[in-house]
């Protein structure tokens, strides 16, 4: 058993394979945080809990003259506003008087086999003896509220989920202010945090910040996790790097505007908070309700960032990803969107649909414009019907000719959005979200459907359905392209306005769910302008989401990489585009952009009818490729070996966990004159045994013969014929990767245990 209680001392020890994490109900009922980190025994170690009176902190009533005992330094495992703790908090409640105050104290516990759920919100799932509950309830005992703090925890991922149940068991409604999922204190105060920033078409950035004195925060107030900050943050000690150091990871798994804080105390603590952005929210919670707070996946490394984004992969494809397409190998997709945009006819999509299927390419998408008149960004969204004036045929029937091409068929929506230039919104402008009496923010002149609302979310769920019913699509792209703001439904009582942007996102999370479940022969690809809905709870639904509009393969080096701390390659949407590149003019060869789409679930994004006859013959060397190491790249360990940062390289390695074989991919971002050579050291293979490196000459097939013939003479050791290397050898002293030969080159190295 994972989870170690003693009940007498208030004890409870949580233990994964490499970590374990400590709570004690104190002899005043609270519960304090005593420990988080690499495993150790169940011993009490609340001793390093030192008590001191601290001035203007003051003393909970009933403690006597026990002036060290204070709420404002005791490192709690969930905090409140109002009591005498003058931190960011975590919970924050207006009780039926008018009064914020909460103060909790325990009352009970439960421990339980198997992986809790959570009532329509995304959460992290397992085999019943994958993993073990711990509930520990709390009351506050003048209002009776009661709070229910889960723990799950999965021993073999070393991942500790949270969650908060918050039940009314007053007489009087409560308001919750603030309900975050999380708060974790440590009893120290050295600490970096890595943070995810961005903007469409260039997410999450990595930023790493000292957690000085003060509060930091990122979050988005935008409905949807949104491009500029991203609900996954990293906090380390100072010198932790890929490879070293303690560090800790936080994956909050909600789609909707979130928080995540950070203060450093007067007595150098550090808290961290995760959890439901409290800028737009108030929940009314009468006598006898409940509420639910969406998840928090936590995990600890030792041993740097490498292993901490591993556990985080493993669960993410195991354990949150869901249905059919799960583990089933993912086609190799082409998508019409940057090839015709919203200018293109049936004929035109099946002829290159015919192109791509010769090819090896194995379903085709039809990207935005195919329904109600939608011949550009201004109109038509809501129209959920198909333009058959432009498609030259109904959509089935479009559908069975590129079926009978050989290939699958996919489709795009835009669910939540609305036109006001369309027949839906015409026939519903209360569906909507608008504030009554204000012209409300249009952005790329769209509105936003008010998916709060039941009647609305069950008229999205009957038109897919009839779609899907009628067409045999096998992919859907779930895209949602603008930030939701005059947040108001007209469905709510004006009481209850605050509820809003979380009921949006219990509704979006209803529809998704029902569809999933209704069509499970459906892949679903979530997306938002790009990545501006990249988060762990999507993914539960939607088991891959478009990385970014960026499809650069130079700038996605950058994007690919801060997505990779969070995020397995499995659901990073990524495809080969045309150049001059649509976002940065860059032109990057074709082989480059393979290998960088590679380290993504991999498609094509061109007009493939006018691609030249050569780059055709790479397009199926490409699919053969990356078909031939499907598994090693899909399923492999992750390795970080260089990041774009670095002078001259990008680097990164998928590894087989038995260490049989490795992929190693390296891009030349900048190339030099007379380069030093770039040497990485390549993980998670077998020390003792041998191995041969294989280099996918793809990216040499633009060299004309004799320097060909000179580059592969001047090879470094290891790539000719009959030479092998230890995995010690690749581990200790490197793997040299060959020079590059113009800009933006790539080079695929295979190595193959002998
Ligand atoms: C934004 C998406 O990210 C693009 O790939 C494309 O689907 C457009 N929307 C269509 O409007």
């Amino acid at each position: 058993m994972a989870i170690i209680a003693d009940g007498k001392n208030g004890l409870f020890t949580l233990h994964t394979k490499n970590t374990t994490y400590q709570m004690k109900a104190d002899a005043f009922g609270t519960l304090l945080h005593v420990y988080y980190g690499e495993r150790t025994d169940h011993t009490d170690k609340s001793y390093i809990i030192c008590g001191r009176n601290r001035g203007f902190s003051g003393n909970p009533y009933g403690m006597g003259k026990r002036k060290e005992y204070s709420l404002d330094v005791l490192p709690q495992e969930y905090s409140c506003y109002g009591t005498g703790d003058y931190r960011i908090s975590a919970l924050k409640v207006q009780n039926g008087d008018g009064s914020q105050a909460v103060q909790l104290r325990f009352q009970d516990y439960r421990i339980r086999k198997g992986k809790y759920a959570i009532p329509g919100l995304p959460a992290v799932y397992a085999l019943e003896e994958e993993a073990d509950t711990l509930e520990v309830i709390l009351e506050d005992a003048a209002s009776k509220v009661e709070i229910h703090l889960l723990y799950g925890v999965l021993e073999e991922n070393d991942i500790i989920t949270r969650a908060v149940k918050i039940i009314n068991r007053g007489d009087d409604g409560i308001l919750l202010q603030k309900a975050a999922s999380m708060n974790l204190d440590f009893l120290d105060g050295d600490y970096e945090w890595l943070t995810f920033y961005g903007r469409h078409v260039m997410e999450r950035n990595i930023q790493r910040d000292e957690l000085t004195h003060g509060i930091h925060a990122v979050g988005s107030v935008r409905g949807t996790s949104s491009h500029h900050y991203n609900p996954f943050a990293i906090v380390c000690e100072k010198n932790a790097d890929e490879e070293k150091g303690s560090c800790y990871g936080f994956s909050f798994l909600y789609s909707g505007e979130f928080q995540m804080e950070a203060e450093k105390d007067q007595v150098d603590q550090t808290r961290v908070i995760c959890g439901i952005h409290p800028d737009n929210f108030a929940w009314n919670l009468r006598p006898g309700e409940a509420f639910d707070t969406p998840e928090v996946m936590m995990t600890y490394s030792g041993a740097g960032f490498g292993t901490l984004s591993r556990n985080l992969h493993r669960t993410i494809r195991k354990n949150i990803c869901r249905g059919e397409w799960k583990e089933k190998r993912r086609p190799v997709l082409i998508n019409n969107w940057e090839a015709t945009y919203f200018q293109f006819s049936g004929e035109q999509l099946v002829q290159m649909a015919r192109k791509a299927a010769g090819l090896g390419i194995e379903l085709f998408v039809l990207d935005d414009g195919w329904f109600g008149k939608r011949d550009d960004d201004n109109s038509g969204l809501g129209d959920w019907y198909p333009n058959e004036k432009k498609l030259g045929c109904t959509l089935k029937e479009l559908a069975d000719r590129i079926v009978e091409c050989g290939m699958q068929f996919g489709l795009w929506f835009e669910p939540e959005a609305v036109s006001e230039d369309s027949d839906l919104y015409r026939a519903h402008p209360d569906w909507a979200v608008a504030v009554p009496g204000r012209q409300p923010d249009l952005s790329r002149n769209q509105l936003v459907l008010d998916f709060s609302r039941a009647d609305v979310q069950d008229y999205i769920i009957g038109r897919m359905s009839t779609i899907f019913e009628e067409t045999p699509v096998t992919y859907v792209k779930w895209d949602f392209n603008r930030s939701i703001c005059d947040k108001y439904s007209m469905a709510l009582e004006a009481q209850s306005q605050g509820e809003f942007a979380h009921r949006y996102v219990l509704g979006l999370y209803r529809v998704l769910e029902t569809l999933t479940e209704k069509f499970p022969r459906i892949l679903f690809e979530g997306c938002s302008g790009g990545g501006g809905r990249f988060d762990a709870g999507m993914l539960y639904y939607t088991p891959q989401i478009w990385c970014s509009d960026n499809s650069d393969a130079i700038a996605r080096l950058s994007i690919q990489y801060g997505t990779s701390f969070g995020y397995p390659i499995s659901a990073m949407g990524a495809h080969v585009s045309a150049v001059p590149n649509h976002q940065t003019a860059r032109i990057v060869p074709f082989a480059t952009r393979g290998s960088v789409a590679m380290a993504g679930t991999f498609g094509y994004e061109l007009d493939i009818t006018k691609i030249p006859e050569a780059e055709g013959e790479e397009v199926k060397r490409q699919i053969h490729w990356f078909k031939a190491h499907y598994d090693l790249i899909q399923s492999g360990e992750y390795y970080r070996l260089r990041a774009p940062s670095d002078r001259q390289c990008t680097v990164w390695e998928t590894a087989d966990p038995k260490g049989k074989e490795a992929l190693v991919t390296a891009v030349y971002h900048h190339v030099e004159g007379n380069a030093a050579p770039v040497t990485v050291k390549v993980q998670g293979l077998c020390q003792e045994v041998y191995y041969r490196m294989c280099l996918n000459m793809e990216g040499m097939t633009q060299l004309p013969e004799e320097m060909r013939e000179k580059f592969l003479q001047c090879l470094p050791y290891g790539y000719h014929e009959g030479e092998t290397v230890t995995g010690a050898a690749l581990r200790q002293c490197g793997l040299v990767i060959p020079e590059a030969l113009e800009e933006f080159q790539a080079w695929q190295i295979h190595i193959v245990e002998v």
